[in-house]
């Protein structure tokens, strides 16, 4: 049976989603400063076809018709993230007066447009010149960090409501600080573990700072999360699986909602201990209004001791004959359904939203059009499976696609394709894909409300 936006009900909120170093390109225009992706892409080898985000999808200038595209698409709610360094160029001090009027008109724009702003304040692009001081390494980012969100705030938060603190903070911390897969490249557990804690100090301070200054605001920040399996039943297998679920779905929110790091199954996190300070249990806990989740995929693990600290290994979707994304992501609908179940039963998680949630396909276009069956499917699917858990009393109220248009989709560049639209890189020009088309009639089956 098709499934209908109105299913979810008249309050469930509907939106697609981006982040600034992904889309907005500009990257030394009107005085905005280096971030940590600027300068990792420079380092050859790192990305694939030795991409970077220095055009990206071109935002900055287009997103007027950008914004009139997602109109068109009726979508009513947009989450775009911040680029720190477009408004404090050093991290610290004096701000980009044109980084100011870049959001400005941004948020304008989508008020005018009838789309409401959700805004992310961190998607991984740390000015540089913090990352010289130690970046996320260093405790004294979170008062840097408390700093640039109450400048936000003052800044737009008159008109923009909703507010996300920061984005995956297992992703960049374990690809930015640990395996060195994502800018700013540093790795080891020297560099990850002291960066894990100071994102989790300054994810509670962000919010904290965000509440004092405006209690009207709502709240929350986004999460990656995965079921994970078991490649067999082996009791190894099995162990190899809770400790990377630890990592993958535990870390961040555990010591948030007040139940400390989860340090007593994976052994290695008791080194966090060396990096916390006499009422740091106190200081990392935080109420957020809402708990962003972000799902593509499961994973399937076994016991493997070629990676140190976690002697686990992930069983690539590719080796194991299951339907997959151009990521190698297993498609998996039932994974959102579980980690909504999973997370909606933490003490303290009152309600979440789906802030990601996609799938890159090959497209091509033909006669100048984009034809990509799989990715609809794929989306018909997944929400099944959000109806299904909001059905049996998971407080879900709402889902954004990942991602508006193609783009630069970090260590892989732009070989991999998550938009509704499709851009030809080589002109900019933007091509609704045929699931684009579709989400603007799913969405329309709202109308009965209005
Ligand atoms: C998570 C990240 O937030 C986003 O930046 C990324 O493009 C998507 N997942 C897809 O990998």
């Amino acid at each position: 049976m098709p499934i209908h936006s109105s299913d979810f009900g008249k309050e469930f909120t509907w939106g697609v989603a981006s982040s600034a170093y992904q889309t907005e390109g500009a990257y030394l225009e009107d005085g905005k400063g280096l971030s940590v992706w600027d300068v990792f892409t420079r380092q050859a080898g790192k990305i694939k076809g030795g991409d970077n985000g220095n055009q990206g999808v071109h935002f900055y200038h287009r997103y007027i018709q950008d914004i009139i595209l997602m109109q068109f698409l009726n979508v009513k709610n947009f989450r775009f993230s911040l680029s720190w360094p477009r408004l404090l160029p050093e991290g610290i001090g004096k701000p980009n007066e044109k980084g100011i009027d870049f959001y400005n008109a941004v948020i304008d724009f989508c008020l005018e447009c009838g789309i409401e702003p959700w805004v992310t304040l961190y998607h991984w692009d740390l000015p540089q010149a913090l990352e010289e001081k130690g970046g996320w390494t260093n405790r004294d980012v979170v008062h840097w960090f408390e700093d640039y969100v109450a400048f936000c705030i003052q800044q737009f938060g008159d008109r923009v409501r909703h507010w996300m603190v920061l984005n995956e903070p297992m992703a960049f911390t374990g690809a930015g600080y640990f395996l060195g897969l994502h800018a700013p490249g540093k790795k080891g557990l020297g560099n990850f573990l002291p960066a894990v804690h100071h994102a989790s100090l300054s994810l509670a301070a962000g919010a904290r700072t965000i509440k004092t200054l405006n209690h009207n605001l709502i709240v929350g920040s986004t999460f990656s999360c995965s079921p994970v399996d078991p490649v067999d039943r082996a009791v190894l297998s099995q162990e190899a699986a809770q400790r990377v679920d630890v990592l993958s779905n535990r870390l961040f929110i555990e010591p948030l909602l007040g139940l400390g790091y989860p340090w007593q199954d994976v052994k290695v996190l008791q080194g966090l201990e060396r990096y916390m300070k006499a009422g740091d249990e106190n200081l990392l806990k935080a109420n957020l209004d809402f708990i962003g989740l972000q799902n593509y995929t499961r994973e399937v693990v076994r016991h493997s001791t070629i990676m140190p600290y976690i002697n686990a290994r992930l069983v690539k979707a590719g080796k194991r004959n299951v339907p997959k994304t151009e990521m190698d992501w297993e498609i998996y609908p039932q994974g959102i359904y579980r980690v909504l179940k999973r997370f909606a039963s933490y003490k303290g998680v009152d309600k979440i939203i789906i802030t990601e949630n996609g799938a890159a396909f090959n497209d091509v276009p033909v006669n100048g059009s984009v034809d990509d069956p799989q990715r609809i499917r794929f989306y018909e699917e997944y929400l099944a499976q959000v109806l299904k858990a909001k059905r049996e009393g998971v407080n879900v109220q709402g889902y954004f696609a990942w991602s508006f248009t193609d783009n630069f989709e970090w260590a892989e560049g732009y070989s991999k394709r998550f938009g509704l639209v499709y851009v030809d890189y080589p002109t900019q020009r933007r091509i609704i894909k045929a699931s684009g088309f579709w989400f603007q009639q799913f969405l329309q089956s709202r109308a009965q409300y209005l």
